[in-house]
């Protein structure tokens, strides 16, 4: 049984019902260490209505299909992308569906190891026995190739070099040694099953740059954002109504705040007039926060849903964050854009937009 006070539970315990539900009815082939087939695990991720299996991840269900069969040659998945088209969560996905576990998972960043990486050692131990299987701590990589299953490597481009190329071995022999230990031990086989999803975003890319050695051994999957505005708003409100109930919100969010919401992250993306665009990624992912804060802000503050002047409130602090230039800019679009459009919530949005900070 789940605790009900995780804020976040990995996906296979938040989908475990679905889960067991498609392995029951899976009759389709499954590669070697799966524990789905492709086809169970595609209806896993964006869905079945019939089967009540809830969609997931929204946007081309092709990209699915090539990320299963790459896993399923073994060769590394890099997915790649803006921030927030959601990229962590399609991973997390893939895992949960092929090897029903999604937490083997490794956050890239500037100080990065291999330890973290491969494996370290309990000091303790190490001192008082030696090297030993005992005394080994594996890290995601080596667990995930004795166990066969899939490893996530994320924001791997944000690692040093030298850990990237630590890698490199691993993913082409399939092995790794521990000197330290002897006999069998000391080396330990990938088990069908084991192959490794990485993420990268597109911004972050010239931090460091990934090495091109590395590059060969993943195939590159682009996420994009979701190009249709339908399909972003019932994204936003099915996300936000969920995160609203968590936090104990007693009402659902309104369809015509989100509406505004949505329809202002687009602008604010550049998607109507270019001058708009703010340098902040206003990413779907954002819109789902600030959704979120917007109808917390109602409830707990008055008693009652989110308004669009909670909206104005909300994006200063998400659009504009520390940069003059958007704030102005956000200024700008409340200003000259917003009394244009039509419908009683954004002539609220217009009157709010005193709310901005300065
Ligand atoms: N196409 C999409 N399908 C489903 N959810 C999406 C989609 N795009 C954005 N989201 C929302 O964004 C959230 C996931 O963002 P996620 O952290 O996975 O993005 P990311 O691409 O990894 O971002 P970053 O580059 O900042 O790490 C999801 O929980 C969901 O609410
Ligand atoms: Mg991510």
């Amino acid at each position: 049984m789940t605790d009900p006070q995780l804020q976040r539970p990995p996906a296979e315990v938040r989908f475990a019902d679905e889960l067991a539900r498609l392995r029951e009815d899976d009759t389709a082939p499954r590669p070697p260490g799966w524990a789905l087939s492709l086809v169970a695990a595609r209806r896993f991720i964006v869905g079945d209505e019939r089967a009540g299996i809830s969609r997931k991840f929204v946007g081309d269900p092709s990209l699915i299909d090539r990320s299963l069969v790459t896993l399923a040659t073994s060769r590394g998945l890099m997915l790649v992308g803006e921030p927030g088209t959601a990229k962590s969560l399609l991973s997390e996905l893939i895992a949960a569906a092929v090897s029903g576990e999604s937490t083997l998972t490794i956050q890239g960043g500037a100080a990065t190891t291999e330890d973290q990486v491969k494996y370290s050692w309990n000091y303790a131990l190490l001192v008082s026995e030696g090297p030993s299987s005992r005394s080994l701590v594996p890290a995601p990589m080596l667990r995930g190739m004795a166990e066969g299953k899939v490893v996530r490597f994320e924001e791997i481009t944000r690692c040093p070099l030298e850990v990237q190329d630590s890698l490199l071995s691993l993913l082409s022999e399939r092995v790794v040694a521990i000197p330290e230990l002897p006999g069998p031990d000391g080396m330990v086989f990938a088990r069908d099953g084991f192959t490794v999803i990485a993420t990268a975003n597109t911004r972050d890319r010239g931090v460091n740059e990934m090495s091109a050695a590395l590059k060969r051994r993943f195939n590159f999957e682009t996420v994009f954002p979701i190009a249709d505005f339908r399909t972003e708003l019932e994204l936003v409100e099915q996300e936000s109504t969920r995160l609203l109930e968590r936090s104990g919100v007693g009402v659902p969010p309104r369809r015509d705040v989100l509406e505004v919401l949505v329809r202002t992250f687009r602008d604010l993306r550049g998607a109507g007039q270019p001058a708009d665009r703010l340098s902040t990624v206003m990413s779907t992912a954002e819109a789902v926060s600030v959704a979120h804060a917007v109808g917390l802000r109602g409830w707990y503050l008055r008693g009652e849903a989110g308004s669009p002047a909670d909206v104005v409130e909300c994006l200063a602090g998400t659009a504009a964050k520390d940069n003059a230039d958007d704030l102005a800019r956000l200024r700008r679009y409340l200003e000259q854009q917003v009394p244009r459009r039509t419908g009683e919530q954004w002539q609220a949005l217009h009157r709010a937009r005193h709310l901005l900070p300065g």
